[in-house]
This record gives C-alpha cells, structure tokens and sequence, in this order.
C-alpha cells in the first residue's frame, strides 16, 4: 500500500516536469504518470509543486556559548525545521576545550536523541589540535559517517585555530576526503577593534558590526585559500556575506581551486541600516559575520545566478531578546551572537527568489536542498526526487501567503529577524521518509529523526 501525490509539478535540481510521486514504506517507489493501486491512498496535489525536501547544512541546536545556551534545542529546533519544509540538518557539534572530537560527537548524539523531528547529520567544529585529534579526525568518515569539519578563524581564544593549524588539519581531510568548512574572519583583528571600542566607550550594539568591517572578512578568505593553494584540500565557505569575499572564492573557483560557498537568507535579506535602530533593538541582529551593504546583497545574488554560491545554510543560532541578548547590554562584545532561521529559509528563498524571478525552481531546489546534500555525503538519500531515494518531500502550495511573525513561529525564541515579511507558497504537506510529518504548518506526530552518516565523495 502506498501514498500518491497526484497532480503536482515535479522539481528537482534538474528538472520540472508533471508528474505523479508513489511512496511505499520509506522510499519513492515510483515517479510518472497512472501509478494509483488498489489500496493507495491518492493525495490531490494540483498547482503544487513537489520539492525534495530542505537539507540546512548550517545549524546550532542546543549550544552552550559560555554562560548561554541557545533557545532552541533539538527538539524546537527540528520541529521548526520541519513546519518550514526542511527535513534534514547538519548540526555543529563542537569540540570543547580539553575535550576530543567523540566526545563532542558523543554529546552531540545525546541531545539529538530522541528529540528530533527531522533527520539529522553531524559535522564537527574543531578548536584544539593535536596528534590525537587529527588522528580521531581521519577515521571519523568511517566510525561516525562525519564527513565534514568546521574551523572557525574568528573567536579568539575560544574557537579559533590559527593558520599552522589550518595547515594540518587541511592536509590530514585531503587525505581522507574529509570537507573542511570554513569560518572566514580575522579574530585577532576584531579582538583588537573590539577592545578598542570598548576602551573608547563605545558600548552599543552597532559595534559589533564595526569592529568585524567586510576587509577581515576578505583578509581571512584569502589567506584560507592560500592554504587551499598549498594542500589541494576541499573546503567550503560558511555564511559568506560580501561581495568581495564571494569574488575572491570565484576567482579561486576559476583557477580551479576545490572550494564551495555557502551564504543566508540574513545577508541576501538583511541589512547594516538594522545597527541603527533606536534603543537595543540591533543586538537581535548581532550575528558574525555581521549584515552588509545592499551592494553586498546585490553581489551574492549575482554570486547565486552564476553558480559560485552553491548552498543556503540558515545558521540557526537563536537567543532570546530578553534575557540572552540582554546580556550585553552595557557591553556589545557580551550580546551572544547569531539569529534564528531554520523555520524561514525555505519559504524566504521561495519568495525573494523564485517569486521574485531571481532564480528558476531548479535553483531553488539545489540551493535549498540537493547542493547541501551533495556537499555533505547525503545524496542521493537525501536532495532529491528519484526512484529510491528518501521519501522526504514538500508539497508546496505557490498560491499560498503567510506573514513571518514570532506570533505564528514554531522555533522557541522570543522574536522572529524577518518580522511582517510576506512568505510566498507555502508548505502543505511535508513527508519525512514517506511519514506525513507536517500539514498546513501543523507538526504531525512525534520525533522521528534519524541520525544520517554521510558518505566521502
Ligand atoms: O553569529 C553566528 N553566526 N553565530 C553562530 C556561530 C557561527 O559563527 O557560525
Ligand atoms: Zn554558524
């Protein structure tokens, strides 16, 4: 017995074509037309289209950042997740000071236990090196199908490596084929800035910004990609947010250097003029790297049409106004950073993107899904629309209309950064490995997530 969505336009990265999608048990069975049998259930789905659903390579659920730990966890998180037409995420799970990278990983595995209504993966974040941890680092493809590392260059003294650890940890993943993601941003530049401020009296959010200008930003890309030069090793850009870093990773990608470049719906849709706000309403936008210019914007779309950005992570890293961004009040470099967005990816890319005719369906779909999945060991399980693969599909509804409110939000966090945006389309249905996970925005049932190993390309 089997569930067929009848009458929808079927996407892919590829394609769009109508066509009718059978599930049996876990799977797409079947794909064409006149695939009813006795016993199917049939669901209508005309002037829908059938996307595979969201992979959000960039989460973090459930973090402790010192002092705070984000609003959502696994189980907010992914139920946010799932209500906006994402049905995996790739999570940071984040080595901490003396610890190794199982034990990051062991911790990770606890607090998605259980919890989680989307399917999940796991890379890595590394912040100390040494021979023990690039040796648990090769063999992690095969003992914990994690394919991939993060190495943050900002966040001094907490999170960054410098570049000699760069170098090795980039040597050790080219032997390994191990993708290594990259936070680009010169820590010890915005130390310094920081404390300046801070020194000067300047203690409003605003300065975050002006302590991370766009040039530490380039400066950390170049000089990553220089030790992409040396080692030959893959690696993909994290949340770039300037024109002018994205043109250094497409010059480097012309040279035919192994690099990839992810970016946000926060910086094709956000702002600087949102560190001008009255009051301490700017902390809610205090993420690093920070919100750029319109121009910045302007670039990254372009970066989008001609294929240089091959993926849209949402960073996923909510705090609440009250209380948690609060804590910086009398001192910016206080206010934890990041912003909520795992909900709003999907539905934003939709609407600034194809409904805006920015970009066609088949980039919607492989920047929201088959780009991530592709990147991070997951395809074709997950990403696409194939006989076999997952069936983890979004009915989505182009005539549909919400507005994005805190008031209407499934994530747990006390404000919403995309606040009266109009959603174009909406999701209907939402299918996780065949299971009707969520309706009209409606969660559907219990936390049925599974931990998913990625595969070294
Ligand atoms: O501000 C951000 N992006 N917070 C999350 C951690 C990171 O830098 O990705
Ligand atoms: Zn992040």
């Amino acid at each position: 017995m089997g569930i067929v969505l009848q009458g929808a336009t079927i996407v892919t990265s590829e394609s769009v074509e109508r066509s009718d999608l059978r599930i049996v048990g876990e799977t797409i069975a079947e794909i064409g037309l006149d695939l009813v049998q006795p016993g199917d259930q049939l669901i209508p789905a005309d002037g829908c289209y059938l996307f595979p659903g969201g992979v959000d390579p960039h989460t973090h659920f459930d973090l402790d950042v010192g002092g705070t730990v984000t609003a959502d966890d696994f189980f907010s998180g992914s139920r946010a997740a799932l209500a906006g037409g994402t049905t995996t995420v790739i999570d940071y799970a984040t080595q901490s000071r003396g610890g190794s990278l199982v034990d990051a990983l062991a911790v990770w595995r606890v607090k998605a236990a259980g919890k989680s209504f989307v399917d999940y993966g796991f890379h890595v974040a590394l912040c100390e090196c040494n021979e023990a941890v690039l040796e648990e680092l090769s063999g992690l493809p095969e003992t914990d199908g994690v394919v991939s590392v993060k190495l943050y260059m900002a966040y001094k003294n907490v999170l960054q490596v410098d570049d000699g650890i760069l170098l090795q940890v980039m040597r050790t993943c080219r032997e390994r084929g191990i993708l290594v993601c990259l936070h680009c941003e010169n820590g010890d530049l915005i130390e310094t800035l920081t404390g300046e401020a801070i020194a000067a009296g300047r203690f409003g959010p605003d300065q975050h910004a002006a302590a991370r200008p766009e040039v530490v930003e380039v400066e950390a890309v170049f000089r990553a990609l220089a030790i992409v030069e040396l080692t030959g090793c893959p690696v993909y850009v994290v949340h770039v947010s300037s024109a002018r870093a994205l043109s250094i990773i497409e010059a480097a990608q012309r040279r035919g250097l192994p690099v990839w470049a992810e970016t946000c719906p926060q910086y094709l849709l956000l702002d600087e003029s949102l560190y001008r706000l009255a009051g301490f309403e700017s902390a809610k936008y205090v993420m690093s790297p920070p919100l750029r210019t319109r121009y910045d914007q302007e670039g990254l779309w372009r970066g989008i049409g001609e294929g240089v950005v091959c993926s849209l992570g949402s960073d996923h890293c909510s705090f609440n106004f009250r209380g948690q961004k609060e804590l910086g009040r009398e001192d910016f470099s206080r206010i934890p950073n990041g912003i909520p967005g795992v909900e709003n990816r999907f539905g934003l890319l939709f609407s600034s993107g194809v409904a805006a005719g920015r970009i066609s369906l088949q980039k919607f779909v492989s920047l929201v899904s088959t780009g991530p999945a592709r990147r991070f060991g997951l395809y074709p399980g997950k990403g696409a629309l194939q006989v076999g693969s997952d069936a983890d599909v979004v009915v989505w509804d182009p005539a549909g209309r919400s507005v994005i409110s805190v008031r209407s939000q499934t994530q747990r966090v006390d404000y919403n950064a995309y606040e009266g945006f109009e959603q174009i389309g909406v999701p209907r249905q939402v299918f996780l490995r065949g299971r009707l996970a969520a309706e009209a925005g409606k969660i559907c049932g219990g936390p049925h997530g599974k931990y998913q190993q990625g595969h070294v390309r």
